[in-house]
C-alpha cells in the first residue's frame, strides 16, 4: 500500500510557497512535526491525511500515491476532453481535466488520440441535422470499437458499442469539434469536424 512520503510533502508544501510553519499551523500540528514527516523521521497520522492533504490542494489519493497532476484545462473546455479506460472491467472515464483516476485497483492512465488510420478510419456523413459517423471495423469479442464519441467544446455525447453490432451512431450536428471512436486493441482515434 502506498502511503504518504516526506518528499511528496515537502514539494508540495513548496509547490505552495508555504514554510513549514505555515503548514503546521493549517493542520494543528507544530513546525517540528512537519519537519519531522518531510526528513522521514515521521510518518503523519492516517487521522489528518485528509487535513494534510486539503492544505496542501490535493485530493487524499493524490497525495498518498504522490501522482498529483497539474490541470492546463483549468477553463474546463470539453475540447480538451480526456478519455481513460480500465484495462480489466473497460470502464470509461471522460474529463475535463488531467487527474487521478483509478479502477480495478489499476490507476489509469488518459488515452492517447491519433488520427484515424486505414482500419480505423472514421467516415462522416451529414443527413440533415445529423451526422452518422461510422466505421468499417471487426466488432469482434476481443476486437471492437467500445465507443464513438463526439466531443464539441460544451457537449460531450459517447455511444458504447458491443461487439456484433454494427459501427454506425447518429449525433445531433452542434458544429466543430472531434469525432472519436476507441478500439479495445488499437487504442483512441479522432477525426476532427
Ligand atoms: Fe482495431
Amino acid at each position: 500500500m502506498n502511503y504518504v512520503t516526506g518528499s511528496i510533502i515537502k514539494e508540495l508544501r513548496e509547490k505552495k510557497k508555504m514554510t513549514q510553519k505555515e503548514l503546521a499551523e493549517c493542520i494543528l500540528v507544530s513546525d517540528k512535526t512537519v519537519s519531522k514527516w518531510e526528513t522521514n523521521r515521521g510518518l503523519p497520522d492516517i487521522g489528518i491525511i485528509d487535513e494534510l492533504a486539503r492544505a496542501l490542494d490535493v485530493s487524499v489519493a493524490e497525495l498518498l500515491t504522490g501522482e498529483y497532476k497539474e490541470n492546463e484545462n483549468r477553463s474546463a473546455n470539453m475540447k480538451k476532453m480526456l478519455f481513460y479506460v480500465c484495462p480489466v472491467c473497460g470502464n470509461i472515464i471522460t474529463a475535463v481535466g488531467k487527474g487521478s483516476y483509478s479502477c480495478c485497483g489499476i490507476t489509469l492512465h488518459e488515452l492517447e488520440t491519433e488520427p484515424d488510420d486505414e482500419q480505423h478510419e472514421i467516415k462522416v456523413e451529414l443527413i440533415e441535422h445529423e451526422y452518422a459517423v461510422s466505421m468499417q471495423h471487426p466488432m469482434e469479442k476481443t476486437h471492437y470499437i467500445s465507443f464513438l464519441a463526439y466531443v464539441t467544446s460544451d457537449t460531450c455525447e459517447m455511444v458504447k458499442l458491443y461487439p456484433e453490432q454494427d459501427v454506425i451512431v447518429r449525433f445531433r450536428k452542434r458544429g466543430h469539434g472531434m469525432l472519436y471512436g476507441y478500439c479495445n486493441r488499437h487504442g483512441l482515434f479522432r477525426k476532427r469536424l
